[in-house]
C-alpha cells in the first residue's frame, strides 16, 4: 500500500475507534460468549515470556493472559486503550500499556517471544506491513497467534455480498469483513503453521505463524 494511503488510513481507524470506545463492550457483549472459549484457546497456546499483545482495546484479552507471561499491550487508540487501563486496574492485573501502530513498532528486532492478535487485522490498514513487523520483534523461534474473523470462501453468494457490504461496515464500525488473512500472513514472509476454522463457513480462523528468516523487502 502506498505510504500516503496508510497513513490517512489509519487516521481514520484510530477516530473510529476512538468513536466507539465508549460502546465498545457494550456492542460486543452480543458475542462475547462465542469469542470466550476461542480467547481461552489462543492463550493456552503462548508460550512462556514476553509477549506482545496487539490492538488490546478495551483489554477483553485480560482475564484470559496466563501467569507465564508478561504482557506488553499496545492500540492506536489512545481510548480504548484508556478504557484497558481501567480494566487491568479492576482487574489488579500487571501490563505495560503502549498507544502505538503495529505497522511501526517501536520495539528492537527479537524483542518477544510471542505476538498476539484477536479481530485485530481485519482493521490495520496495510496489514502485510503490521505482520512483517511482528515478524521483526518476534524471536526466531517465537509465535505469532491470530484470532481473526475473515471472508466466507467456500460459498461463492457469502463472499460477494461480504465485498459488496465491506465499504459500509468499515465507515460505521471500523474492521473490514472481507480480508484473507491466512494468506496475508503467507504474503508477509512468515511461515503459517497451522490454520484452524473455528466457526462454520470458515469465518473465523484461528492462525498460528512463525516469523520466517526470509522477510521480504
Ligand atoms: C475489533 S478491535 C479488537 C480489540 C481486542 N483485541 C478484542 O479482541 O476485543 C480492533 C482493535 O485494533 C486496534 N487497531 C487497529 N489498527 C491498529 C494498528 N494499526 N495498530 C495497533 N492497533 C490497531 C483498534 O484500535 C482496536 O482497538
Amino acid at each position: 500500500m502506498n505510504s500516503l494511503i496508510a497513513t490517512e488510513e489509519t487516521a481514520k481507524t484510530r477516530s473510529r475507534y476512538n468513536r466507539i470506545a465508549p460502546v465498545y463492550d457494550a456492542m460486543e457483549s452480543l458475542y462475547e460468549g462465542r469469542f470466550a472459549p476461542w480467547r481461552e484457546q489462543v492463550w493456552s497456546l503462548v508460550p512462556s515470556g514476553q509477549v506482545l499483545e496487539v490492538g488490546v482495546g478495551t483489554g477483553k484479552n485480560f482475564p484470559y493472559h496466563p501467569a507465564r507471561v508478561e504482557v506488553t499491550g499496545i492500540d492506536l487508540s489512545n481510548r480504548m486503550l484508556a478504557r484497558a487501563r481501567q480494566k487491568a486496574d479492576k482487574l489488579g492485573h500487571i501490563i505495560q500499556l503502549r498507544e502505538m501502530d503495529v505497522q511501526q513498532l517501536d520495539f528492537p528486532d527479537d524483542s518477544f517471544d510471542a505476538a498476539v492478535a484477536t479481530f485485530v487485522f481485519c482493521s490495520v490498514p496495510d496489514p502485510v506491513r503490521g505482520l512483517r513487523e511482528l515478524g521483526r520483534v518476534v524471536k526466531p523461534d517465537g509465535r505469532i497467534i491470530l484470532l481473526e474473523h475473515v471472508r466466507i470462501d467456500r460459498l461463492a453468494i457469502i463472499g460477494r455480498l461480504m465485498d459488496l457490504l465491506d465499504p459500509l461496515v468499515v465507515r460505521l464500525m471500523g474492521p473490514h469483513i472481507n480480508r484473507r488473512t491466512a494468506e496475508t500472513v503467507q504474503q508477509a514472509g512468515l511461515e503459517v503453521e497451522q490454520v484452524e476454522d473455528l466457526a462454520r463457513g470458515g469465518l473465523v480462523k484461528l492462525i498460528i505463524a512463525r516469523p520466517s528468516s526470509l522477510i521480504p523487502d
